[in-house]
């Protein structure tokens, strides 16, 4: 194809609204869900919050206008859209580590999406309540342990995906996202407002929200912030170049960053509203991570009165927002390849959906058959995920923002996001340039701890 033609063919979201829901279906995933609310909690509640919507404005804004502005101008996939603005430089690089970057994540979510995915057919079927003969804790310990369900599931959630990125950019991946955001957004509202009701909540509310100040005086507290950020937002993979690169020219950037930034921060804290008043209500223990959404609300959801709704509805929710993410990280490389090796969309999906979910086995089996298979005693999984949000993230991170605040002229660089007025361009290019040190200081300070 020549390149006109290629011009010719390019794919484009419908509209405005469509690429806006499909940018949120991106941010807004397990990382929201449960996440969030037990970092805040842990981390001063209120005093946290106050943080985390600073370094969401100061560092998560920016970024997302910066990978808007390099995907919007490029047209094209990640590596074509860097190449484009430093051509035969290096910076193409930040597109393959996107590549490489958003597979390898994919890999490994896909595991626990699938746990939420099975999770969502035991509370259908009824199981989730039957089936629970030790108590929901070991219940959970032998599901994971086991050398074939956790596959077979995380074969599933790849299955969806690759679906819904085969239909394409606007038949695909915006139409779906058309569907499960606004139900996604109804059954969370609903859920925090049937777990408001409940006698008890106010514990929860406190839980998430009550300051407490003496955590402002804690570098990790702020670290914690930063990192959520990050990969809530999931800035640094690329996928806002690529998502990006299908806007029409009248969609504008900062209005666009913006509303991510906000629905991503404003869908977690109404999901913490959903669990931790739940949690509180029924005396539950508010414990992190994977425990806290498939032991902790189990037992929650049994003991409530409309525990035989909210549970399913709870599981579609986690298993829809991750696959919304998903749907982001597999475009990352399918648009790639497309022009790379001038695939059809469905060699390329068929091809890198199944590399990823071969990647993702022995991530699926660490808790089981690869048990015994650990990095410096953390299970493969935990390993990879702590590699990924603690390494990878923050670098391309620092590489997308020293690119475009240090190495584009500032001028140019606040022209292609779009900041007319000069005032706010001097402060977008300025927030570009501290955004690097920042990251660093991070990085170094958890790494040394
Ligand atoms: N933001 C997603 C979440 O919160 C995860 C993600 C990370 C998506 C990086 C895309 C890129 O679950």
């Amino acid at each position: 194809m020549t390149d006109s033609a290629v011009l010719a063919t390019r794919e484009h979201w419908r509209t405005r609204g469509g690429f806006i829901l499909a940018s949120i279906g991106s941010a807004v995933g397990l990382g929201n869900i449960w996440r969030f609310a037990y970092v805040a909690g842990e981390n001063g509640g209120g005093a946290f919050l106050i943080v985390y919507l600073l370094v969401v404005a100061a560092i998560g804004v920016p970024l997302v206008m910066a990978e808007l502005a390099i995907g919007k101008r490029g047209a094209s996939d990640a590596v074509a859209a860097f190449a484009a603005l430093a051509p035969g430089a290096p910076w193409r690089y930040l597109g393959w580590l996107g590549f490489a970057g958003a597979a390898l994540i994919l890999s490994y979510y896909s595991v626990i999406a699938g746990w939420a995915l099975r999770y969502f057919a035991i509370s259908v079927s009824g199981n989730l309540w039957t089936g629970q003969t030790d108590g929901f804790d070991s219940h959970f310990q032998s599901f994971i342990a086991d050398g074939v369900s956790p596959v077979g599931w995380h074969l599933a959630m790849i299955a969806l995906t690759m679906v819904v990125v085969a239909g394409g950019v606007a038949r695909g991946i915006e139409r779906a996202n058309m569907v499960l955001m606004p139900l996604l957004a109804l059954t969370v509202v609903a859920l925090a407002a049937y777990a408001l009701s409940l006698p008890g909540s106010a514990k929860g509310v406190a839980f998430l929200f009550a300051p407490d100040w003496s955590a402002f005086g804690d570098s990790r507290m702020i670290l914690a912030a930063l990192g959520q950020a990050f990969f809530s937002i999931g800035v640094g993979m690329a996928v806002f170049v690529t998502y990006g690169g299908y806007m029409r020219r009248e969609y504008g950037i900062p209005s666009a960053a913006i509303t991510i930034a906000a629905g991503d921060t404003l869908f977690a804290v109404v999901a913490g509203l959903a669990i931790f008043p739940a949690v509180f209500a029924f005396g539950g223990d508010p414990a992190a991570g994977p425990a806290l959404a498939f032991v902790t609300l189990p037992r929650v959801f049994l003991e409530m009165p409309a525990g035989a709704i909210v549970a399913p509805a709870f599981f579609l929710l986690l298993s829809a927002a991750a696959l919304t993410s998903m749907v982001s990280l597999l475009q990352v490389p399918t648009a790639i390849a497309m022009r790379r090796w001038r695939l059809r969309r469905s060699t390329a999906v068929l091809s890198l959906g199944g590399a990823i979910a071969f990647v993702g086995i022995p991530w699926a089996l660490s808790y089981g058959p690869f048990a015994g298979i650990a990095i410096a005693g953390v299970p493969l999984l935990d390993a990879i995920d702590y590699a990924v949000s603690n390494v990878l993230l923050p670098l391309s991170a620092l590489g997308l923002a020293v690119f475009l605040g240090w190495v584009i002229a500032p001028a140019q660089a606040s022209m292609l996001a779009e900041v007319g007025d000069a005032r706010w361009a001097a402060v977008f290019v300025w927030l570009l340039r501290l955004i690097p040190v920042c990251i660093l200081v991070l990085m170094i300070v958890q790494l040394s701890g």
